[in-house]
C-alpha cells in the first residue's frame, strides 16, 4: 500500500514539506501506539560495545536531526537511532529547496547543511524522551540505543572546529549510547577537509581526553565515500592509533555519475549501495576486522542488507531506503 498509494501521493509534493509532515505525524503521541504492531516482529538481537540492540538496523543521521521521533522510530522496529547532526548553536541550514528526489534511481540529492535546533534544545528533548523510554523499559520494552552525531556550525572557522565537537560531546555525553564525529557531510564548506590526518587528530584527542573522566562510551567517525584508498588508510591509521571504537561508512557522495540532475549536494540511495559496500569491505580487510563498522548507503532490501553484513558491517543504517520503502522497511530487511 505504501508504494502503490501513499508514496505516489507524497511524491507529488516538495520532499522537505513531506518530511516535515511525516515528522509531525510520527511525533504525535498516537503514532507509536498505532505503529507498534509494525515493529513487533523485528527482533534479531545483537550486542556490540556492551550495548544491546534488538536488531542491527538503525535510522541514519539526518532523518531525526532534533530527536523528535524516538518513540516512533522504536515503534517502527528500528534497532537504534542516530540523531543529529547536532551543532552547538542552532542554525537554519542552506536555502530551500535543498532535497531532490530521483525516483527512477531510488535516490535523493540533498544539500541541507545541518539545519538543527542546536545543543541546548536537543539536550532537553533527549532528557524528556529518555524518561519516556525508561518508563517503557519498566514495561519490558526492547533495548533502543541512541547514537548522537555531532558536527560544527557553518560559521565556525576551521581552526576552531575542534571546540564545536568538544562542546557538543561534553554536554550531550550523558544522553547518548554512542557518539559519531561527522567530518564527511558535503554540505558544510570545508567540513570534509577535517578528514585529514592532523585535523582529525585535533578533533579526536580532546574528546578522548574528556572521555577518560567519564563512564566509557563508544566514539566513532563517519566518513565520505569519495575518499581515495590512501586517504581512507590514513584515517584508519589515526583511528587505530588513537583507539577509536568504530567507523560509520558512508555519508552521501558528491559523485553523481549518471544521476546528475544539475543540483549540488550529496547523493544517497541505490546508486551509493555498491560504493559504500566496497568501502566497508576495504575497511574490514585493512583493519583485520578489528574496527566495528556501521554500514550505511543505499540499503533498500534484504539482499542489500546482507551484502553490507557480508562485507564486514556489524550494524547498518538507512535513510533513503526508508523514504522509498516505507514504514515496513525494517521487517522487510529482517525476513
Ligand atoms: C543525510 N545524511 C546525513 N548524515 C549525517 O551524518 N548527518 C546529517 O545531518 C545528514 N543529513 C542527511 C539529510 C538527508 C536529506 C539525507 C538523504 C542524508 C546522510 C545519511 O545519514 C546517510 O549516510 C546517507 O544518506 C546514505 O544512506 P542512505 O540514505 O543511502 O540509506
Amino acid at each position: 500500500m505504501y508504494q502503490s498509494l501513499i508514496r505516489p501521493f507524497f511524491f507529488q509534493f516538495d520532499p522537505e514539506t513531506v518530511h516535515h509532515f511525516a515528522m509531525r505525524c510520527m511525533a504525535s503521541p498516537l503514532f507509536p501506539v498505532l505503529a507498534s504492531a509494525l515493529g513487533s516482529t523485528c527482533d534479531d538481537p545483537v550486542e556490540l560495545w556492551g550495548l544491546h540492540f534488538r536488531n542491527r538496523i538503525g535510522l541514519a543521521a539526518g532523518f531525526d536531526k532534533n530527536a523528535e521521533i524516538l518513540q516512533a522510530t522504536y515503534a517502527l522496529g528500528f534497532g537504534y537511532s542516530e540523531i543529529g547532526t547536532v551543532t552547538p548553536r542552532p542554525q537554519p541550514g542552506n536555502p530551500k529547496p535543498r532535497i531532490f528526489r530521483i525516483p527512477e534511481a531510488s535516490a535523493l540529492i540533498n544539500r541541507m547543511g545541518f539545519p538543527n535546533d542546536g545543543l541546548e534544545a536537543i539536550q532537553q528533548r533527549l532528557l524528556d524522551s529518555q524518561k519516556a523510554l525508561k518508563a517503557k523499559k519498566a514495561k519490558k520494552a526492547k533495548p533502543f540505543p541512541i547514537g548522537i552525531n555531532i558536527g560544527k556550525n557553518k560559521d565556525t572557522p576551521a581552526e576552531q572546529a575542534a571546540d564545536d565537537y568538544l562542546q557538543s560531546f561534553r554536554q550531550l555525553y550523558p544522553h547518548g549510547a554512542y557518539f559519531v564525529v561527522n567530518v564527511s557531510s558535503p554540505n558544510t564548506p570545508g567540513l570534509r577537509k577535517l578528514q585529514g590526518k592532523e585535523a582529525l587528530k585535533d578533533i579526536l584527542v580532546p574528546l578522548l581526553e574528556f572521555r577518560q573522566s567519564q563512564p566509557w562510551k563508544p566514539l566513532l567517525v563517519k566518513v565520505a565515500p569519495d575518499l581515495s584508498e590512501n586517504d581512507l588508510s590514513d584515517i584508519l591509521e589515526v583511528l587505530t592509533d588513537l583507539g577509536l571504537d568504530g567507523i560509520v561508512a558512508t555519508n552521501t557522495t558528491i559523485d553523481h555519475g549518471q544521476n546528475d540532475i544539475g543540483e549540488t549536494g550529496g547523493l544517497s540511495g541505490a546508486p551509493l549501495e555498491a560504493k559504500s559496500t566496497e568501502m566497508i569491505r576495504f575497511i574490514h580487510t585493512q583493519t583485520n576486522a578489528a574496527l566495528p563498522i556501521i554500514g550505511v548507503g543505499g540499503i533498500r532490501n534484504r539482499d542489500d542488507y546482507l551484502r553490507k553484513l557480508e562485507a564486514g558491517a556489524s550494524l547498518v543504517q538507512l535513510y533513503t531506503g526508508f523514504i522509498y520503502q516505507g514504514p515496513l522497511v525494517v521487517s522487510k530487511l529482517l525476513t
